[in-house]
């Protein structure tokens, strides 16, 4: 029996040596701690087209190469065939006045600085939510406006 063979309740199964507990959803995706790493979540996209892991992971591909941007990024380490499945390096949430206090200015190229999609990474500000919301052929850095969305639940 191959992978492509095993009955999809065993599949299922599976998915339960990946991933844990339910951390956050967004309008594209669900994201789950890794079952078997916590230093790493799980992101399904559930987005009908808007390929957010895709482009996720297409962001990460390119700005790897550039320790100066690279290091305003949560990593992508690995997607699936698909697209549906991506895994990236687990952030800790950062609070409003956090993000104002250690990051006064970002990259141009970040046009949405919704708390939600920023949180900590060896007490570095990063952004884990970049499937959409960057202009890359921006340079410079600008003063950042950082908001809450009402919904979030202030930490
Ligand atoms: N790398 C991560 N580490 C920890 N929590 C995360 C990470 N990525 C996302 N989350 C949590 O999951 C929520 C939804 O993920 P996000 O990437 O913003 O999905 P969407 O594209 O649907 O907005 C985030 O607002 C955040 O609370
Ligand atoms: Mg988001």
């Amino acid at each position: 029996v191959r992978l492509y063979d095993i009955p999809t309740t065993l599949k299922d199964d599976a998915m339960t040596l990946v991933c844990g507990e339910l951390l956050g959803t967004g309008a594209a995706r669900q994201v789950y701690v890794c079952a078997f790493d916590p230093t790493w979540v799980v992101k399904l996209d559930t987005s009908r087209g808007k390929f957010q892991n895709v482009r996720e992971w297409a962001v990460w591909q390119n700005f790897k190469e550039s320790a100066a941007d690279k290091k305003w990024l949560a990593p992508v380490g690995c997607i699936s065939d698909s697209g549906h499945w991506l895994m990236q390096r687990r952030t800790t949430p950062v609070s409003l006045i956090e993000l104002r206090r250690l990051a006064p200015r970002v990259p141009k190229y970040f046009t949405d600085l919704k708390s939600a999609n920023w949180g900590l990474l060896d007490g570095v500000v990063v952004c884990h939510d970049y499937g959409m919301s960057l202009h890359e052929v921006a340079s410079g850095t600008k003063k950042a406006e950082w908001w809450r969305a009402a919904d979030e639940v202030q930490s």
